[in-house]
């Protein structure tokens, strides 16, 4: 499986055993799933382009370095939205867009209720991050979304993958890397992932039984 990057750092394993259990509650979901979204975007995030910039310390003038292209994350609403924030900790300057999809339960197949993407620079890295790459159908549909509005660098980062939606997406979207805290075993016949973590989305706006 080229360009799949599953991130076997401890803390973020350690993390993700957490993220898993059925006994955490939404406040804890939450901080598991930021910690490992700043993982993940740490390692997609490493070939950043940088251009030398200077900085003065107390002491005097130093050399460093800033971003030199623009970051664009592309939270899929709504449980992508429980991985921007950890980002945006550490690249302020990124800019966010949304797309709207859910899930239709019984075909499986993506819906789509909000897309105002604009047309994206073609320097830029577009991340698109939802928790969940299940039958991968909605992650296509929005890196098809951006593709159409002009990204040409563009990267998937979910919290949980299984190898039917890494296949489907990497049909979809070659090239496109994936990044990822763990394959699992298979989909059930609902689509769910297995063992995974249950519905990204209720467990992290403790929606589950509304
Ligand atoms: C979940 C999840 C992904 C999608 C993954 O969203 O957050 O977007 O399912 O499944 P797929 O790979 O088979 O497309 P859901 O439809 O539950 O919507 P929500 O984010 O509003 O809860
Ligand atoms: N969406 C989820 O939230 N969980 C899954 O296991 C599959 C799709």
């Amino acid at each position: 499986m080229s360009n799949l990057h599953v991130c076997r750092h401890p803390i973020v394993q350690v993390a993700l055993t957490r993220l898993r259990d059925v006994g955490t509650g939404p406040e804890e979901f939450r901080r598991h799933a930021r910690r490992i979204a700043a993982g993940l975007a740490m390692e997609a995030l490493a070939d950043l382009p940088t251009r030398q910039s200077s900085v003065t310390t107390p002491m005097g003038a130093c050399l460093g370095l800033e971003p030199a292209v623009p970051v664009v994350l592309v939270p899929i609403l709504r449980a992508g939205l429980g991985l921007v924030d950890p980002i945006l900790d550490f690249v302020p300057d990124a800019t966010v867009w949304h797309v709207g999809l859910y899930r239709n339960e019984e075909t499986l197949e993506p819906v789509e209720y909000y897309n105002k993407i604009p047309r994206l620079e073609p320097e830029s890295i577009c991340i698109v991050l939802d928790p969940m790459l299940a039958t991968a159908g909605s992650a296509v549909r929005a890196s098809k979304i951006l593709k159409e509005r002009g990204a040409v660098d563009l990267r998937m980062l979910c919290l949980l993958s299984a190898p039917e939606g890494i296949r489907k997406y990497q049909e979809e979207m070659p090239g496109v890397p994936i990044y990822t805290a763990a394959v699992d075993s298979h989909l059930n016949d609902i689509g769910y992932i297995v063992p995974g973590l249950g519905d990204a989305g209720d467990r992290l706006f403790n929606t589950s039984g509304h």
